[in-house]
């Protein structure tokens, strides 16, 4: 997701800094270059060959060491994100203060800057530093974390640097475009249960992480958005309007419906059972007796969607068994959607529980078949044709 970007990295004198290597190693496994700039402060934590090593390539340091490098490594930089930020770098940035490389470096910077402050909470509470971040806020710097926790000098309180993975998301979503700014989203995602009894019920292979990854893109694009998930692992994506657990498809038709008026897109990518058995007993069925279960439908929510005179734009997944493009045309004629997409489960790599999904994208006049490529990836040429879509 971060392919081809050029990330400017400052590390400062913060307890956090070890954690610098994972977060380069991360920030690259998402395709982004990193350069590295630290502070003298910062050099007493982690070594500047850790950050080399880890970077794959030359560490900054020195203002004076390459005259020109504060002005050429901002230049050529699409986002500066400095994590750790001690209160010393976040009150230097705040008041215009360039006494070193990374100081200076930020004052010559043009684009998007991301901070994750990190310091003892009574650091962070001070009303000095509380004013620094205020002024920064107010000039468009991006803040994530700090979080609440056990902190190194072992108090409790907030000042803990933001998990890895908060500040990966943070980078990506301000190097997201935000065509779905002001935008009301309600994504479903997971599989649904229908209960046999009070133990048992049939369900199906999803895991939510297709609804999952498409929610996250949704929030990095600036939409509103609702989760709507059947029993899934996963963490919910941060920054949700609302979160709303369900465990049967009737309960997720609820939870949709409840949320719909004012809804501008919906996507439907949980994997609802399609079947539920006729009678639920309330007892446990026992293990002697012959079993034979009827079962019914259960409601079909895309459709009812669908047959709605004022709708939202409606996106239907079909994972099919075999490349049966033929059935999911029919299905987003039949649904009345306005997009299908389309996978075939039975494709190694594709479809249910594993990280990657081979689709094509089915609109009224036009289809957009994709290689295999990560969730993440598809969610995000997902919300592309989405976008155009609502620009038409
Ligand atoms: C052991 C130790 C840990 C420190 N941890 C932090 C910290 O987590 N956050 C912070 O703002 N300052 C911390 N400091 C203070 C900074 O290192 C100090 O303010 C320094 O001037 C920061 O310089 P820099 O912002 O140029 O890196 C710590 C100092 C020491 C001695």
């Amino acid at each position: 997701m971060l392919k081809n970007k050029k990330i400017l990295l400052g590390i400062t004198g913060g307890v956090a800094a070890y954690k610098a290597v994972d977060l380069i190693r991360r920030l690259k496994d998402d395709g982004a270059s990193v350069t590295v700039i630290m502070t003298d402060a910062s050099k007493n934590f982690i070594t500047p060959l850790s950050l080399q090593i880890a970077s794959g390539s030359k560490v900054y340091s020195g203002l004076f060491e390459d005259p020109m490098s504060h002005i050429e490594l901002s230049r050529d930089a699409d986002l500066m994100l400095i994590a750790p930020a001690t209160a010393n770098i976040i009150g230097k940035f705040a008041n215009g203060i360039a006494d070193d490389l990374l100081s200076t470096c930020i004052l010559s910077f043009r684009g998007k800057v991301v901070i994750a402050p990190s310091m003892n909470w009574r650091m962070y509470e001070n009303p000095m530093v509380q004013g620094n971040l205020k002024r920064l806020t107010a000039h468009g710097i991006l803040q994530v974390g700090p979080d609440k926790g056990t902190l190194a000098c072992g108090e409790e309180g907030v000042g803990r640097m933001a998990e890895v993975n908060e500040i990966t998301e943070a980078v990506k979503s301000a190097l997201s475009k935000k065509d779905l700014s002001k935008k009301k989203v309600i994504v479903t995602g997971g599989p649904t249960r229908e209960y046999l009894d009070p133990v048992r019920f049939i369900s199906n292979r999803s895991s939510g992480k297709m609804g999952y990854a498409v929610a996250g893109e949704c929030i990095r694009r600036g939409a509103e958005v609702i989760l709507i998930s059947g029993p899934s692992a996963l963490q919910a994506p941060k920054g949700l309007k609302a979160f709303f657990k369900v465990e049967t498809a009737g309960e997720m038709r609820e939870a949709v419906f409840k949320n719909l008026s004012k809804t501008d897109i919906v996507i439907m990518a949980a994997a609802p059972a399609d079947f539920s058995p006729e009678k639920k007993e309330n007892i446990k069925i026992g293990k002697s007796e012959k079993l034979s279960i009827k079962f019914k439908n259960t409601p079909d929510i895309i459709a009812e969607i669908g047959k709605l005179k004022r709708r939202p734009l409606l996106v239907g997944f079909a994972a099919e068994t075999g490349k049966r493009l033929d059935r999911a045309r029919a299905k987003r004629t039949r649904k009345g959607a306005d997009i299908i997409v389309f996978n075939d489960v039975t494709e190694a790599g594709s479809g249910f529980d594993v990280d990657t999904n081979k689709i094509t994208i089915i609109e009224k006049n036009k289809e957009t078949p994709l290689p295999m490529m990560t969730k993440y990836k598809a969610a995000e040429a997902i919300m592309d044709v989405v976008s155009e879509c609502l620009s038409k």
